[in-house]
């Protein structure tokens, strides 16, 4: 199997569930506070490694309690965790998230994450070699995202970017990128359309040969070998909490490429994988196993 290198951030997220968001100088009652792992390139390795894959994490965390127990969470996951360095003298980074109607909002102080560099991107991809995969996103440096896209595009690999949050400067390392995964408020920042059909097609423009935009509720849109495919959402009972369903989106997606799957078999199964993720509290607490998402596809 291929390995997945993921590069990316690490966040102890501080939850809190509010009855609505609150207005400027307001102060409500909310409940049910939880410190629990996060941060996308994190969540993104959990969940590839809860789905089966062999993953090694690339980050930074602060030396204090959070990044301890960040890593060890990771471990616990089957995530390596070599590549995690501590950053003296910064804190780990921390996301404050509010949950509202089901749906979140997140403040994130980025901390430790703001000193992933090209030497920790470097390092991280000296185990790397040709049809290994590099998955990663935006909440480290844009510069180390763009380097290790480059050199991980020289080395043959297969490179994903979930382009989250987005940053328009994004832009300048596309071509280094074989498939972008921006939801469709990304889509949006990175393209100026606000239609999916006319981002696509700007990207495209912009040398984009693989896309999939992830579009909440409404499922997913792919483009690909000059297709666009539309696939709906999973059906769950309930949706409790949205936090890292994307993030569990994108490590089932490196998870099938790594095992050779078919694109549409391995969309499939990040869209059952996603779907699960939101029946849960909580970011890689609520990331599913392989034997969930294998017994919640057998009932469709
Ligand atoms: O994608 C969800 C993640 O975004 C959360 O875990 C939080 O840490 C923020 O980074």
């Amino acid at each position: 199997m291929r390995k997945i290198f993921v590069l990316g951030s690490l966040n102890m997220d501080l939850v809190i569930s509010a009855p609505c968001i609150p207005a400027a100088g307001e102060t409500i009652c909310g409940s049910g506070f939880m410190a629990n792992p996060g941060g996308k390139g994190a969540n993104q390795a959990a969940a590839c490694a809860k789905l089966g894959g062999h993953v090694l994490l690339g980050g930074c965390v602060g030396n204090d309690d959070f990044g301890v127990a960040l890593c060890e969470n990771l471990t616990a996951s089957g995530v390596n965790t070599e590549q995690v360095y501590t950053a003296e003298g910064h804190s780990t980074g921390v996301a404050v998230i509010v949950i509202a109607h089901g749906d979140n909002r997140i403040i994130l102080d980025a901390g430790a994450n703001d000193t992933v560099d090209i030497a920790r991107a470097d390092a991280l991809l000296q185990q790397a070699g040709e049809g290994d995969i590099l998955l990663t996103q935006l909440e480290i440096p844009i510069e180390t995202v763009g380097y290790a896209l480059k050199k991980a595009a020289s080395l043959n690999m297969l490179t994903i970017l979930n382009p989250a949050p987005a940053y328009k400067q994004v832009v300048d390392y596309l071509e280094y990128v074989d498939i972008i995964v921006p939801n469709e408020t990304e889509l949006a920042l990175l393209t100026g359309k606000y239609d999916v059909d006319e981002g696509i097609h700007e990207l495209i423009k912009q040398g984009i040969r693989t896309m999939i935009v992830t579009m909440g509720s409404k499922g997913l849109c792919c483009y690909t070998e000059g297709r666009i495919t539309y696939m709906g959402k999973a059906a769950v009972d309930a949706v409790v909490d949205t936090t890292a369903a994307g993030d569990t989106f994108c490590g089932a997606l490196a998870v099938g490429l790594a095992e050779d799957c078919t694109l549409i078999d391995t969309l499939r199964y990040a869209n059952h994988a996603a779907a699960l993720t939101v029946t849960k509290k909580g970011a890689q607490a609520s990331i599913p196993t392989r034997k969930e998402v294998d017994v919640f596809m057998s009932r469709f």
